[in-house]
């Protein structure tokens, strides 16, 4: 195992992916950042200096479990305070496993200023894929709104509630065009002809296979992607093989990654379309269009038709079908504990809390504590946070009506969170509902850090405790660390509570997660060895005997 080293200088530029000005975040200039290329059980070091004058910052390894290093989670107010202005900050972590992953930030709506990459890791010399491929690509598939994040995040936070509205571009691998002669656009900030927003564009050689590692890192959208005439078979998603299926079109959620094959055994003589559309909100985003070029047409060549149009925004059953079709390669399973010990249900709503819009799960909108939880737990700073943990049920779930908007919408806020008994195996029943609005449930990936879990199964309306779980796939079940909860639907996870430390779990959506679409779970931080000190910078170390007097 070899140990990557990176020198990471994080700053606003001026840059125009869609061809509209705005401020970015570039790592060394780049947005997405650099590729990070591994191998299984290569030592990844990042130096990360942060130079964005008088904003705090923190990256998140999305997907890379952290076994050992749980403060190098990168998840600011969980596993660490926020990388100061000026100051730079060493992330060490072992990437333990081949498969396609991703980074981002993780400290407030910073993501969506444009922080991201792909991390792609090779599995060891000698052991090779259950498929074969001629040449390996990462995309990263994103959103792209015009307004920064800050007034992004005013405007969730004010009462009346100012929503963020539908993202004016879709970029690929951060291209994407934005029609600048829509009404309102500052003609300045607009330029058709700058290079930085020409299409992405994906060349091929006629008869080759190609192993395309998708991730999505959007904002709010929900996307499917397609290349106008070939299909692709899904092979890999979150780091594990699935058994391959064929698709025309992949639905992909924000925090997802999937590998999918595709041979170019079209018409060599002209190009096609790659589309990315958004789905499950009825949206007004114009699609995010690629070239994919067989060598050697010029690679600029526009195909000679129509970009195909994509699926219904709202075909939901397409879209639940796909996460069906999900399954564990059958000879990579990883065997599931037939049983659980602890089964938490989480309904999600929407709710007010004075005023403001907020999501809630069993009625509690999720904030984020000032000392990180790593830090709070392992140092026994109690006082920090809200001890009375959130609950595993909601009261009065059996006769909760799913249907329709929230009879009570008042929620409560805090920033307690969930101990898991070390070892243990734990279900997590993701319930959704009908939203503040009449006639609408949304779309929701959620994320844990830390772990994979299994996707022991999905249902439409409302879970039943005792008949759903006979149900449960415990033969073949895929392992992800994403997942969808669909529309009035259920999705149930289990996952084994062996990884010593203090993980997020939270909707993707950045905005949701502002609203407070979040838990946090803790296991086994005992075992946690001493943390480093370069996470502790916000952390107000009270003398002990003043700590005492107080407490008397
Ligand atoms: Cu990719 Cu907690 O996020
Ligand atoms: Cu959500």
């Amino acid at each position: 195992a070899r140990i990557r080293h990176y020198r990471w200088e994080v700053k606003y530029e001026f840059k125009s992916p869609d061809c509209y000005r705005k401020l970015v975040i570039t790592i060394n200039g780049r947005s997405p950042g650099p590729t990070i290329l591994a191998q299984q059980g290569d030592t990844i070091v990042v130096d990360l200096k942060n130079s964005l004058l008088t904003e705090n910052v923190a990256i998140h390894w999305h997907g890379i479990r952290q076994i050992g290093t749980p403060w190098a989670d990168g998840t600011e107010g969980v596993t660490q305070c926020p990388i100061l202005p000026g100051d730079t900050f060493r992330y060490k972590f072992v990437v333990d496993r081949a498969g396609t992953y991703l980074y981002h930030a993780h400290y407030g709506m910073q993501r969506e200023a444009g922080l991201y990459g792909s991390i792609r890791v090779a599995l060891p010399d000698g052991e090779k894929e259950p498929f074969v491929y001629d040449y390996d690509r990462s995309i990263i598939l994103n959103d792209w709104y015009h307004r920064s994040t800050y007034e992004q995040a005013a405007g969730l936070s004010s009462v009346p509630f100012v929503w963020v509205g539908d993202p004016q571009s879709l970029l690929i691998q951060g291209k994407g065009r934005f029609n600048c002669t829509t009404p309102g656009t500052a003609a300045a900030l607009c330029n058709a002809t700058n290079p930085e927003c020409s299409p992405y564009v994906f060349t091929v050689v006629p008869g080759k296979t190609y192993r395309l590692r998708i991730g999505s890192l959007t904002a709010l959208a929900a996307l499917s992607f397609e290349i106008e005439g070939h299909n692709m078979t899904v092979v890999e998603t979150d780091g594990h093989y699935v058994e391959p299926f064929v698709v025309k079109n992949l639905y992909i959620y924000s925090g997802e990654t999937y590998s999918v094959l595709v041979t170019a055994n079209q018409d060599p003589t002209r190009n096609y379309w790659a589309v990315s559309k958004m789905v499950s909100r009825n949206n007004t985003t114009p699609n995010g269009l690629g070239i994919f070029n067989y060598y050697p047409n010029h690679l600029s060549r526009s195909p000679p038709t129509v970009p195909p149009s994509g699926p219904w925004w709202d075909d939901v059953e397409a879209r639940v079908n796909q996460s069906l079709a999900i399954r564990s390669h059958p000879d990579y399973i990883h065997p599931v504990p037939q049983t659980s010990d602890r089964v938490i249900i989480l309904l999600n709503t929407q709710n007010r809390i004075n005023g403001s819009v907020k999501w809630s799960i069993n009625n509690v909108s999720f904030t984020l504590p000032h000392t990180p939880y790593l830090i709070s737990l392992k140092h026994n700073l109690l006082h920090t946070f809200e001890q009375t943990p959130p609950p595993d049920t909601i009261n009065g779930y059996e006769a909760y009506d799913i249907n329709v908007a929230p009879p009570n919408v008042n929620a409560t806020s805090s920033n307690s969170l969930y101990r898991l008994k070390f070892n243990t195996t734990v279900d997590i029943i993701l319930q959704n509902a009908n939203t503040l609005n009449d006639n609408n449930s949304e779309t929701h990936p959620w994320h844990l850090h830390g772990h994979d879990f299994w996707v022991v199964g999905y249902g439409d309306g409302k879970f039943n405790a005792s008949e759903d779980p006979k149900t449960y796939n415990l033969v073949n079940p895929i392992m992800k660390n994403t997942v969808p909860v669909h529309p009035y639907g259920w999705t149930a996870l289990r996952f084994v509570a062996d990884n010593p430390g203090v993980w997020a779990f939270h909707c993707h959506i950045e905005s949701h997660f502002y609203m407070g679409m979040g838990a946090v779970f803790e296991e086994g931080v005992e075992k946690v060895k001493k943390l480093p000190s370069s996470i502790m910078g916000c952390v107000v170390v009270i003398p002990r005997d003043f700590l005492s007097h107080r407490c008397l």
